[in-house]
């Protein structure tokens, strides 16, 4: 380790998902640890915030503690330290957004709050240099967006979710075809075993609009299921998969193609755990092998929940002069636009 490298200890700890991790100078990781918790919110079909605080406080420190000795380093090796402030389950971004202020105040370090989608988008940092205008597609558990940045730091919603975030929807159909939580991997799978017969509708909403939905999807998913059991005819969920698939990627690509083009973006960026899926990132593999616009796929491990994304978010503001207090709490709500354009 060079004197003047960058070393950030990022702490994610928003849902379901402990991780710490050590990046340097922003885009290497040095050691990036995550203790996941699915095996445990896997039965009750979804994440209990009862049980996700619970565990993050078992596993915090080892992780941390386990961060730091794969990296081969110590606290005082450690410049700046990243924790997601927010959004979030309000008790599990409390267990890393008191880690990360314990660790600042014993040790001295500046402490920087990070908004979880800006983690997700700066994985993309992780794996390239990023070029701005910038498109990022965040589609995850709680998100899915369309951002535009103009440079390092600032973020424009350009499109939201309405209802549904797209891995919601993905983990409502799959509950509803009884496969198990998190569903989003199980549909995948059967949408590629499958073939798309169903019409299942694409909610394009207002013309020039950026905005999604997926309830009326989710509706018709759930519906359809419904309407062949009363009927006592069988659908073939590797179908119903591959038809409900078709249109969340439909929707997903073509709006992110249009706003890429309008806005002159030099990079689109994939971001959030919905990014794992195949049929979307082979879909916008296609659509934009033929465009002047550099498409950026962060691999599996970066698109769900990890602290090297924080880090990496967290080194961008900490070089921009971006500091939090002693005081810094969690905000379950925290907006992206009004939290990191703040001056
Ligand atoms: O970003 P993430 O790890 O956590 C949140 O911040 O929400 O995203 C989790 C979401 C879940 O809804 C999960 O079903 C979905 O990502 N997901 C997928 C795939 N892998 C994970 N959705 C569709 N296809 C996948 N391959
Ligand atoms: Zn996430």
């Amino acid at each position: 380790m060079k004197n003047n490298d960058l070393l950030v200890l990022g702490i994610e700890t928003s849902c379901d998902e402990t991780a710490a991790a050590i990046v340097k100078n922003g885009k290497e990781i040095v050691s990036n640890v995550v203790a996941s918790q699915i095996d445990s919110h896997k039965r009750f079909g979804g994440v209990v915030p009862e049980i996700a605080s619970r565990h993050h406080v078992e596993q915090i420190t080892i992780v941390i503690e386990e961060a730091l000795q794969q990296a081969g380093v110590s606290f005082a090796d450690i410049d700046a330290i990243a924790v997601t402030e927010g959004p979030g389950l309000v008790g599990a971004l409390l267990i890393g957004v008191n880690a990360a202020k314990a660790i600042a105040f014993a040790h001295q370090i500046p402490l920087v709050g990070v908004h979880h989608i800006a983690g997700h988008i700066y994985a993309n940092q992780l794996i390239t240099e990023l070029q701005f205008p910038l498109l990022a597609l965040v589609v995850s558990g709680g998100h899915t967006e369309l951002v535009l940045m103009e440079e390092h730091g600032t973020f424009k919603v350009i499109g939201e979710t309405r209802d549904d975030a797209a891995g919601e929807a993905y983990d409502k159909v799959a509950r509803t075809l009884q496969l198990p939580y998190p569903g989003g991997p199980h549909i995948d799978r059967l949408a590629h075993e499958g073939t798309p017969t169903i019409d299942f509708p694409r909610a394009w909403l207002e013309e020039g609009s950026y905005d999604f939905s997926f309830s009326g999807l989710k509706s018709a998913v759930i519906n359809t299921l419904h309407n062949a059991k009363q009927k006592g005819e069988t659908l073939d969920p590797k179908d119903v998969a591959a038809s409900f698939q078709a249109s969340v990627v439909d929707v997903l690509v073509t709006k992110t193609v249009q706003a890429a083009k309008e806005y002159g973006v030099k990079q689109v960026v994939l971001a959030g755990g919905v990014a794992a899926n195949k049929g979307l990132r082979h879909a916008l593999e296609q659509e934009f092998d033929t465009l002047p616009i550099q498409l950026v796929i962060p691999p599996l491990s970066l698109c769900t929940d990890n602290a090297a994304m924080i880090a990496a978010a967290g080194s961008v503001l900490f070089e921009q002069g971006k500091r939090s207090a002693l005081d810094m709490n969690a905000h379950p709500g925290l907006d992206l636009e009004t939290f990191h354009n703040k001056k």
